[in-house]
């Protein structure tokens, strides 16, 4: 495929704050953007040129929509993947493509995927059943995570377990459906690699940021990490493998653990723009979502130069009600327009420089 002219359609799976930053960023660089998401009136379509409202699988207006779009992409990785391969099947262009949404909806075959690839994760044994989960805790050494193979987010779909726990009633908490018990990473810092890849094949990767969460759910990412150029280097070379791997074309996200001791383990990968990438816009000279867009455009990339050091926190529920109580005021405010501020639910977020890289 050329690279898109202004003017050009891009057609996005998904209606979520990632979606409406997205559409944002496309709008920047001249293009019109559609969004087909199953919702009434989500974030991103709000800020778009069309808003298809139907079923993820509704095939007629996945072809309709087809028609109206040059390129299409996806803004959360719980598109069925059946229903990518039906766009590819009628001879749309998706970017990325299934592989890597495939890979990363279920927990247990994307870190069997990771390891495949020489990326090494914590250890993590497959739970079908209570016994499994009795003696993958024998196993991982009596302390671990157990989580639902598909749908979680934001730490849902997650029981912290050790041994002498109620198992059954640990299993019965995730609804008994397919699970993965993870042993428990004593991690020194959380860290990701943002990176996207071109349709060329070229590279690009931010600076990593480092992440705090709290209840599972991010609320700071910092940029510099604070880390040797040594520990930089290999992060990125995990990314790097991975986008190449996939056959990605887009932004992705690596989450990774930093040991005491320098180990880098793979947590989950995310084949999208990520919430940890949310200061890339205010720091650097390309922000991941204008990225994301020059990828699937079939556009160069853009330069990834970190300009200034920042912090970008998240506002969840009610602290994005009132932002400027939040926030000091010489950081950008970026908010989602979503309607209902339930509690933790991610509504906005603020970036601050704070200083000159
Ligand atoms: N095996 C683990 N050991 C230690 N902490 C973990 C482990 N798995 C997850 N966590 C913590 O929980 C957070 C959310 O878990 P994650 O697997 O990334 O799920 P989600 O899909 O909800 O982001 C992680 O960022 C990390 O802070
Ligand atoms: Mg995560």
């Amino acid at each position: 495929m050329k690279p898109l002219p202004p003017g050009s359609v891009i057609g996005i799976l998904g209606g979520g704050q990632l979606g409406r930053m997205l559409a944002s960023a496309a709008a920047r660089l001249g293009f019109d953007v559609h969004i087909f998401a199953p919702e009434d009136s989500p974030p991103a379509a709000r800020v778009a040129a069309m808003h298809w409202q139907a079923a993820y699988d509704d095939e007629s207006a996945l072809r309709e929509f087809a028609d109206a779009c040059d390129v299409i992409t996806y803004e959360f990785e719980n598109i069925p993947v059946q229903s990518v391969d039906f766009l590819v099947s009628i001879g749309a262009v998706v970017r990325p493509g299934a592989a890597s949404l495939e890979k990363s909806q279920d927990r247990l075959a994307e870190k069997q995927f990771l390891n495949a690839i020489g990326i090494e994760t914590g250890a993590f044994a497959e739970v079908s059943s209570v016994s499994d989960l009795e003696q993958a805790l024998k196993t991982l050494g009596r302390a671990g995570i157990l989580k639902t193979r598909r749908d979680g987010y934001d730490g849902k779909g997650q029981v912290r377990l050790k041994s002498g726990d109620d198992l059954a009633a640990a299993y019965a908490d995730i609804d008994e459906v397919p699970a993965i018990l993870e042993a428990y990473v004593p991690f020194e810092r959380e860290i990701s690699v943002v990176i996207a890849r071109g349709a060329d094949g070229s590279m690009a990767a931010f600076d990593p940021s480092m992440n705090d969460h709290a209840g599972g759910i991010l609320r700071t990412s910092i940029a510099p990490c604070g880390l040797s150029d040594d520990i930089i280097a290999r992060a990125r070379t995990m990314a790097e493998a991975l986008a190449r791997e996939t056959g990605h074309i887009g932004v992705l996200a690596l989450e990774l653990f930093v040991l005491e001791d320098g180990t880098l383990l793979a947590n989950e990968f995310a084949p999208r723009v990520h919430n940890s990438g949310h200061w890339t816009p205010e720091a650097c000279l390309t922000g991941q979502f204008e990225q994301h867009i020059r990828a699937v455009a079939g556009w160069p990339l853009g330069p990834v130069t970190r300009v200034f050091d920042a912090e970008m926190h998240n506002l969840l529920g009610e602290e994005a009600l009132a932002p400027a109580d939040s926030y000091d005021k010489d950081a950008v405010l970026t908010l989602y327009g979503k309607r209902d501020a339930k509690p933790g639910r991610k509504m906005g977020h603020v970036v601050a420089r704070t200083g000159r890289a």
